[in-house]
This record gives structure tokens, sequence and C-alpha cells, in this order.
């Protein structure tokens, strides 16, 4: 969703804000604005559409101060205009602020503020804040040094909803302050530099040394210092932390666009998830869990909690762990677990997966479960997100920056870290025979070569590709371990290539969706588990008699029969299959949104972290 990168320091803050923006281009934006601080006066510049627009626009070059605060908006108060987007200023132009969230009372503080005669010139909720510092700081009869701080402070007070925000002020040439709630905002250290922003890749070819904020942390920046202040302005210290992502993770490397690349990462992905646990001929390894054998046998249930992708990935788990533990397994989309009153205790052990960490709805179940006694465990993939600070626990992904909205490589490593996590609660617990565990993992560690192998023929995928890019409807079709993969498969096309797609359970057809079936249309079906492969052959025969086109994605030595393709993918254990069989269709989808022409990094509508609700 919205972006927001800042800069204080000894360079020219133009050029390092324009590219933190690039940066941030993948969280979803539909404008994009700059703010400098020239001596004794704040320049703001603001553009609709692309980053592009901006970089673009006259008098850029001339914004020459060594101070500024950047953001991308995507529009929720107020339509994407250049008067809605970010940088706001208050009426006397004196303070400007980015800001991302939601404030939930800004109807209730722009009357506030209007009976105090301030005017508005946006739709947008942010308003209020650069106006509400200004009223703080106009009835401040202190004139110290800490005046510019509190009036932050008092103006954050009566804020409720989600913000990070980040202020600048013409009175204060020299220093930026800054603060959230339930939004991310890191600080970036590097000597006579500063940064902010509300992702790390944004910043990450300055710097890799990261202050991160909790809620309600103040932070006043200068150039060469960071102080950093609790919600009642008690100076607190904090950790400097490194973060291990290689900057150039965020670019693209030579390919065409950041989701191919993605792909094309999971062999070294999904080999750097494996390792952190899992090594030949030894016990699977979580130093960063505390978890016994006693509170594994007292468990009476396992809920996964998560959104869209990471949800697919709790539902292509849920059958390894059911089976290695003897535990039941509820796996729970995040929106609806926090509103339907689920039954959970102390004996609930609550998964909570979500590759951004950020995701406003994961992190409102996370915050039910706590409330509830359960103990939770973070599958996340960015150090130091809101829910690996929620959590009991967190237990990181290690697939690096993802920067097309479309998950691919964070869903494998989701996927991969789980069945390693249900293996080694099995050994915890003893509840599987350890022969059996030996042969799942030794089939694990052979999955970033198995991965090289599908990855090294895309030809065929990219001549499906071209056959069914015009069509208006896919299917797609699994049983078992499979029918997780079709949702994600199904959810992977439309979100990038705008086709109308529904997955099923093989079985549930004749109940309904064959309906649907008629001439020409195409099904995809997934077929990787030896016990189930007969009857979802026999569904498919019944579509392809209705005239369906067919390509099938299995590990199983099947006839070609009358299927139009078939797409042979290494065999493995069909618990862990997932991780093979999504690969060829996350291809699919690339290469049909490719055909179609349209740009599959930033789909429509779509942003990488859904901080909302
Ligand atoms: C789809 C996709 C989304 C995310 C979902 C949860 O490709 O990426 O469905 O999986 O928004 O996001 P996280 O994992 O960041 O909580």
């Amino acid at each position: 969703m919205c972006g927001i990168i800042g800069y204080i320091g000894n360079k020219k803050a133009t050029p390092i804000l324009i590219d933190g923006l690039l940066k941030l281009e993948y969280r979803g934006y539909d404008s994009a604005g700059i703010s400098t601080l020239e001596d004794t006066y704040i320049s703001n510049i603001k553009k609709t559409g692309r980053v592009k627009n901006l970089y673009d626009s006259e008098g850029l070059d001339n914004l020459n101060g060594t101070i500024g605060i950047a953001h991308t908006r995507w529009a929720t108060h107020g339509k994407p205009s250049c008067e809605n987007s970010h940088p706001h200023l208050d009426n006397s132009n004196t303070f400007a602020v980015v800001h991302n969230g939601i404030i939930e009372n800004y109807a209730e503080l722009r009357t506030f503020l209007t009976n105090n005669g301030y005017n508005f010139l946006s739709e947008t909720d942010t308003e209020v804040i650069p106006n509400l510092i200004h009223y703080y700081f106009s009835k401040d009869t202190k004139n110290d040094d800490g005046k510019f701080l509190r009036a932050v402070k008092s103006a954050c007070n009566d804020l409720k909803g989600s913000y990070a925000i980040s202020v600048i002020s013409k009175l204060y040439p020299n220093r930026m302050v800054v603060s959230r709630k339930d939004s991310p905002l890191v600080v970036g250290y590097r000597d006579n530099e500063k940064y902010i922003a509300s992702d790390i890749p944004a910043i990450l070819s300055y710097t890799k040394n990261i202050y991160l904020l909790n809620d309600y942390d103040i932070a006043e920046l200068y150039n060469d210092s960071v102080n950093f202040y609790d919600k009642n302005l008690n100076k607190i210290s904090k950790d400097l932390k490194n973060i291990e992502w290689d900057a150039s993770s965020v670019e693209k490397d030579g390919f065409d666009d950041y989701m191919i690349k993605e792909i094309f990462e999971q062999p070294k992905t999904i080999r750097e998830t494996i390792s952190s646990h899992l090594q030949e001929n030894e016990l699977c390894n979580f130093p960063e869990l505390n978890i016994s054998k006693d509170y594994l046998t007292s468990l009476n249930k396992i809920f996964i909690v998560a959104c869209g992708t990471a949800m697919h990935a709790g539902l292509a788990v849920k059958n390894i762990f059911e089976k290695l533990l003897s535990i039941p397994v509820e796996v729970d989309i995040a929106s609806e677990f926090r509103y339907r009153n689920p039954l959970i205790d102390n004996k609930t052990l609550m998964l909570f997966i979500s590759q951004s960490g950020e995701t406003a709805d994961t992190l409102a179940a996370l915050a039910l479960a706590k409330s509830k006694g359960a103990k939770t465990i973070a599958i996340s993939n960015v150090v130091g997100s809101s829910i690996t600070r929620e959590a009991d626990y967190t237990i990181y992904t290690h697939a690096g920056p993802e920067i097309a909205v479309a998950s691919t490589k964070a869903y494998t490593s989701q996927v991969v870290l789980l069945d390693i996590l249900a293996i080694h609660f099995a050994e915890v617990l003893g509840s599987s025979a350890s022969k059996d565990l030996e042969v799942l993992k030794s089939n694990l560690l052979k999955l970033p070569e198995k991965v090289k192998e599908i990855l090294s023929n895309t030809d065929t995928i990219k001549d499906f590709a071209k056959k069914i890019y015009n069509e208006h409807d896919i299917f797609f079709l699994g049983r078992g371990i499979d029918y997780p993969v079709a949702m994600e498969a199904s959810l992977k096309l439309k979100e990038i290539s705008y086709i109308h797609s529904d997955a099923y359970a093989a079985g549930e057809l004749k109940h309904g969706p064959i309906a649907l079936i008629e001439n020409g249309i195409t099904v995809v079906g997934i077929l990787t588990d030896s016990a189930l492969t007969p009857k979802t052959i026999s569904n498919l025969q019944e579509v392809m008699t209705r005239g369906a086109k067919t390509l099938i994605i299995t590990n199983q030595s099947i006839k070609k029969n009358n299927f139009n393709l078939v797409i042979n993918i290494p065999e493995t254990d069909s618990l862990i299959s997932p991780i093979l069989s999504v690969v060829p269709l996350q291809l699919l989808s690339y290469y049909v949104a490719k055909e179609k022409g349209l740009d599959v990094d930033k789909p429509r509508n779509l942003a990488k972290s859904v901080t909302v609700e």
C-alpha cells in the first residue's frame, strides 16, 4: 500500500528519495509526492500516476535541500489526485507530513480544526495531521528546543487508527520527527546520514543498519544522531540491527520483471530456508523455539491463520502436520477468523504466516489468539516486522526481499519451512516412525535441485500460455494435497492476468461447477498423489467429454490420453509435492500475463503489503 521514504544528511535529498520511491513501487500506489527543506521554506511537488511522472516533473531538479520526505499513495480517503497525494502541509506551510495508515477519527478532528480556523485542501484523512501539529505547536508557550517534538507527540495522541508518519518543518531545518502505530516504519543509520522508510528495501542500497520502531515510539533524526522517545517523551535506547539482505536482491538482475526473477530464485531460496533448520543425518533444529514435548502432548488443536497465498501455504501443510502429529489442524482466513469467535485456549497452538509481517487481518487474528491464552508462532520473511514483535516466537523464511506483488518464492519457502517444522514437532513428540521422517527429510533436501530441473525447461509452458491467454475463464482441479495448489494457481493467474479463474476439489465438480464446462474451456489438473490419481483422471475425462482443453501437471506416469499438454515434474513424497507442482503454475500465470502485455509486478488494485483491514 502507501510507501514512505525520508532522508536527512549531507547530500541532495531528491535523488535518494526518488530512488527510494522507485524501490517502493511494488507496494502498489496511484500517486507520488516529495517535499524537501530549502533553508526557510518547504518545496512540495506531487503527481498522479507513476513515480516517473514525478521524476519528469518540472522543478524537481531545483529541489536542492538535504532533508526531505517522499511518499507513494494508494488512495483510501479521496480519489487519486495531486491534492490528495502526500506530503500534506498545514495551512501556514510550516509542517509537511507523509503518512501511511488510516486515521479513523479524521472527520471529528477535521471538524475540531475547522472550528479553530483551519481550512482543508484535500479529501484525505492525512491532512488533519500537519494542521493538528501546527495547532499544538502554536498553543505551546514554552519556546525551548522540544517544541516541535511535543507538537508531534500531542497530535499523535489525538489520532485513532493506524499511522506511520514523518514530519519536517521549515522552522527546524536540521531535523525530522517520525512516529508509528500499527504501520511499519524503520530508521536507517549511517554516519552523517539518516534514512526512514516504510519498507527496508527502499533504503537497502544505502544502509543495512536499521533501528526498528515500536508502536507509539517517536524518533527525532539529525544527520549525525537519532534520539528515541516513548509515548510520554521519555528517552529510550534502541539496538541497531544489521539486515542480512543483499542490496542486489532488490534489483532485477537482468530479468524482465521481479516476478520471474523471484520464480527463478526458488532453488536458492528453498535451499536457504532448508539450511537454517535441516542438515543431512541430523535432527531438525529450531533454536528460536522453546517448545517442549509436554507442551506438544497437551495440544488439542493447531490453527494456521493467514491471508491469500500465505493461507494457501497453510492449506498445503495441513496434511503433513496431521499425519505426523495426529493433532487436528484447522487452517483459517485471518479476516474471517478474527470475527468468528474461534474456539481457542491454552491447549491450542497458533501459527500465523505472513510474508510481509504487516497484514492487518493477520495481526488482528494474532492479537485475538494471544488474548485467549494460546501460544503463537509467526512465520515471516521480514526481520522486525510487526508480526514478529507480537508473536511469542518467530521463525523467518529467509527468502530474501520479495518485490513482485504476486508471491512466489515466499510461498515455497513458507511451505518448506512448515514441512520441516511438522517433522521437528514429530521428532520432539516421537509421534512418527523415525524411518519415515528420515525419508521425508531426505526428499526435502533434494527439492532445490528438483525445482531447478523444472525451471530448466519453460518452453512448453510458454507455448501453452500463448494458446490460452485470451480466455475468459480457466479452472484448476486437484484432490487432496493438489487442491490447495489448484487454489494457489488460480489466485496467481487471476491476480496478474485478470482472467477469471476458479479452483475446485476435483470430486466437487459434479456437485455444481461442471455446469460451467463447455467446448474449448481450459481446465488445469494437478496430480501428484498416486492414491488419488485415477479418481482425478476420471474427473478430467468428464470435462474433456464436454470439450475442455486440458493441461496436466503431474509426477505420475500417466498416459497422455487426450490431454492437450502434460507437464511432468520430478517425483517426491506427496506430502511435500506442492513445493514442486506450484512452480510450473507460477510460470503459467507469468507467461499468460506477459502475453497480455500486462505489468506483472504491479497488478491493478493490488498492494504488496495489506496494512489496512
Ligand atoms: C498473492 C499475495 C497475497 C498475500 C496476502 C498475504 O500473490 O501475495 O495473497 O499472500 O496478501 O500477505 P502476507 O503474506 O504479507 O501477510
